[in-house]
Parts: C-alpha cells; sequence; structure tokens
C-alpha cells in the first residue's frame, strides 16, 4: 500500500461513505438547511484553511489541477515563465504547460528542493513565478524563496502534494506562497483516492480559482450567477464522497505524523555516524513530515552499488519524478503539437532547452542518494524502507540492514 494514508482506511472512512450515500447528497452542493446533507467538502476546506493557516482553501479533484488553476487564478498563461525544479512529480511541469506557460527549471540543492541561488539566476523579464515543491514530506527553503519572489515581483506557487502535514517555522506548508496546493491521490500523507486542495490568503485569487473549477461561479454559487459569470470555467469540483473520506482520514493526521516522526528517528538514530553517509538538509527539522529519511553516499557507484543490494534505487532513477526520464518534456509533446509554449510562433519561447543532463548539480545529487521510506512505499522513489503500520521493531531492523550494507560499501 503506497502511503500512509491509505494504510490507515478503516470503520471511520466506512462510516463516513455510507452516511454520505444514505443522505442522497453526493455532490459538494446540497441543501443547507437540510440535517441530512452534511457539506462535507465544505468542512474538510474549512479545516485545511483552519491548519494551514490561511483565509480560503478550494478542494479540487486533484493536485494537478490545483496547480493548473492556480495558475489560471494567478492569470499565468503564454509568453509567461515559471521556475520549477527538475526534481518534482512530472505534474508540476505539466500544469505550466497546459497553462500556455513556459517551464523554466532550475537545479536542486541538498535539501533536494529548489536552489534559491540557481532561481535567481534563471530569472528573465518574463518570469511570472517560481514554483517551489516540496519534494518528500519537507518544506523547500522558503524563506529565501520569498525573498527571490519579492525582490522580482513574481509570485510564489507551493506545490505541497508530497508534503499534506508538514509544517514550515510555526505554520502549515502552502502559506508563505500566495498560493498552496495540496494532493490526496494514495501516495500522499492522506487519501481519498484522487483529490486535492488549493490554499491562499488573497481572496481575488480564491474567487477566481473558484469560477474556473465550477463553470465561472462565485464561491458556493451565491451571489454573482447567470449574467454575471466573470469567466468561463470548468468543472474540477471534489464530491461529497471523497469529502467524507478525507474527513475522516484529517482525524487520523496527528497520529500519522507522530508516527512517521517516531520511526524516523529510530531509523536515524541507526543510520548517524556512518562515516561518508549523509542525510539531506532541513530547512525545518521540526517541521519535517517524515515520510522519507534521504541518505547521501559519497558517491554513485557507492550509491548503486548499496542500492542493488537493498533492492533500493537511487533518486536519480526515479522515472516519474527526474526531468532526465520525462520524454514527453524533453521533446516538447503536447497534445496538439500547437501554440503555446513550445509552438515557434509563441513569441520568444522558441529557444526553450529541455535535454537530458542539463542540471548537473541535481543529477549529481540524485546519482548518490537514496530514499529509505517511512511511510511512503513507492517504488518509484523509496522501494526500500518501513510501511505506516511497521513498529519501532521493524524500524530497527531495516535501519540496521540497511546501515549494514551500508557500511560494507563505504570500507570497501
Ligand atoms: C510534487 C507533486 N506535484 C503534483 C502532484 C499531482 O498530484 P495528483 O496526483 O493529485 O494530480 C504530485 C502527485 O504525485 C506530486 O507528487
Amino acid at each position: 500500500m503506497p502511503g500512509p494514508g491509505l494504510e490507515l482506511i478503516g470503520e471511520e472512512e466506512i462510516a463516513e461513505v455510507v452516511g454520505v450515500l444514505r443522505s442522497g447528497f453526493l455532490s459538494r452542493y446540497g441543501p443547507n438547511d437540510d440535517p441530512a446533507f452534511g457539506a462535507r467538502v465544505r468542512h474538510f476546506e474549512q479545516e485545511v484553511a483552519r491548519l494551514t493557516g490561511v483565509a480560503h482553501a478550494l478542494a479540487v479533484n486533484s493536485g494537478s489541477s490545483g496547480i493548473w488553476l492556480a495558475l489560471a487564478g494567478l492569470g499565468i498563461g503564454p509568453r509567461d515563465e515559471v521556475v520549477v525544479p527538475g526534481f518534482t512529480f512530472v505534474a508540476s511541469i505539466s500544469a505550466i504547460v497546459y497553462a500556455g506557460a513556459l517551464p523554466v527549471l532550475a537545479e536542486v540543492d541538498e535539501t533536494f528542493n529548489l536552489d534559491p541561488v540557481d532561481v535567481e539566476a534563471r530569472i528573465t523579464p518574463r518570469t511570472r513565478a517560481i514554483m517551489a515543491v516540496h519534494m518528500l514530506g519537507n518544506p523547500a527553503r522558503l524563506t529565501e524563496l520569498r525573498a527571490v519572489a519579492d525582490r522580482h515581483g513574481v509570485a510564489l506557487i507551493e506545490d505541497c502534494a508530497q508534503a499534506f502535514g508538514a509544517r514550515y517555522r510555526g505554520g502549515g506548508v502552502g502559506r508563505i506562497g500566495e498560493v498552496g496546493i495540496f494532493s490526496f491521490n494514495e501516495f500522499k500523507t492522506i487519501t481519498c483516492g484522487d483529490g486535492g486542495m488549493i490554499v491562499t490568503d488573497d481572496e481575488d485569487l480564491y474567487r477566481r480559482c473558484f469560477a474556473m473549477h465550477d463553470q465561472g461561479h462565485s464561491p458556493f454559487r451565491l451571489g454573482i450567477e447567470v449574467g454575471r459569470r466573470p469567466f468561463l470555467g470548468m468543472n474540477f469540483r471534489m464530491t461529497e464522497l471523497e469529502g467524507a473520506v478525507l474527513m475522516a482520514q484529517l482525524g487520523k493526521l496527528d497520529a500519522i505524523r507522530a508516527h512517521l516522526q517516531a520511526n524516523k528517528r529510530i531509523v536515524e538514530s541507526v543510520l548517524t555516524g556512518l562515516p561518508g553517509l549523509a542525510f539531506r538538509v532541513l530547512p525545518d527539522p521540526d517541521g519535517d513530515l517524515a515520510t522519507h529519511l534521504v541518505t547521501i553516499f559519497p558517491s554513485g557507484e557507492i550509491a548503486r552499488r548499496v542500492a542493488g543490494e537493498l533492492g533500493a534505487i537511487v533518486l536519480a532513477d526515479s522515472g516519474w519524478h527526474v526531468y532526465n526520464h520525462m520524454e514527453h518534456l524533453l521533446e516538447r509533446r503536447t497534445i496538439t503539437g500547437k501554440g503555446c509554449p513550445f509552438d515557434w510562433p509563441c513569441q520568444g519561447t522558441s529557444d526553450a532547452r529541455y535535454e537530458a543532463g542539463m542540471l548537473p548539480r541535481t543529477d549529481a545529487l540524485l546519482e548518490r542518494s537514496i530514499s529509505f521510506g517511512i511511510g511512503v512505499s513507492d517504488p518509484n522513489l523509496a522501494p526500500f524502507g518501513l510501511r505506516m503500520r511497521d513498529g519501532p521493531d521493524v524500524a530497527r531492523e531495516r535501519a540496521t540492514r540497511f546501515r549494514e550494507v551500508a557500511r560494507r560499501h563505504l570500507e570497501g
């Protein structure tokens, strides 16, 4: 089972879903004066806004659509550029492409998230936003990235798909940028199969995202309606069935985080002190969601030997998360092959370059790194590690195995 929330699906989720089915109200819209209508999606939005520390949260049907809607809400489109890390899930990049804007790939540093210095070097007059992706459960250098964004008058977008429940300097991730996005697919902290959330403090941005996600309507379809809709929208709504599962999952968030953090402490204590082995740099260790412990070896050869023996992978081999393996991006393939951002008449963007090896520092780092999964079992990121239900004994035993294999290859 992939993510921690999925492993904990139980009677609470079943009761919530049955409750929705019995109520007969499956859409997020229902009669607020009927006690049978539970307004689960609305309640879930309110809870996520409170946990994040922002004014608005908008539930959508996936993290990918959340990113695309956020870009739309910010008015980002053709001839604009968005800086995004080369180590991320492809959706961060494809959402930019389908907004019509150009993704500009940037290096990650030993946080495994955007390197603020490299980001600043890639800003041009066309840059409209920086997309910080909090990979593997830990926040990027948000203070520095916020400063870069402010210096250049561009937006900061937080892709928090892999970090629901992580914190940064005392508050939830997703509140430092103009907008943040979460995912609730099966690999994420909590899940309803597929779902997403947009969080923001900006009322206007929220209203634009809401309208785009629901056929141009204003929030909750109240107020401005036929005759006064600001623009055409689409349908990216979350259903009450999904909201119901997520409300039950949310009740388990604190337990998930505490369990992951306890297991990670055990694994870290077993691996600490191994000569030559380093760990990922965490800009805010207290905010760590602890879904992964990323280890860094002195060379790619050693890391590959260790991974091979453990049945793990070096992060450079992650087929879904490294730009080098995104053949559809490298070959600029879109559904029509026409228009912005890759088509030559889309002025000024024809020189966009996507090539394997174009981010040498990212490549070198990922080549020497292995993630020990703490609560996410993903063949593309961390096939070796723990599952959510594993207790301290299993954590110690697996960490000891990792240490023994790593020690042998580091010494020899
Ligand atoms: C970093 C990142 N961004 C965006 C997404 C897209 O989320 P979803 O699968 O909900 O569309 C994911 C999902 O794996 C992700 O890991």
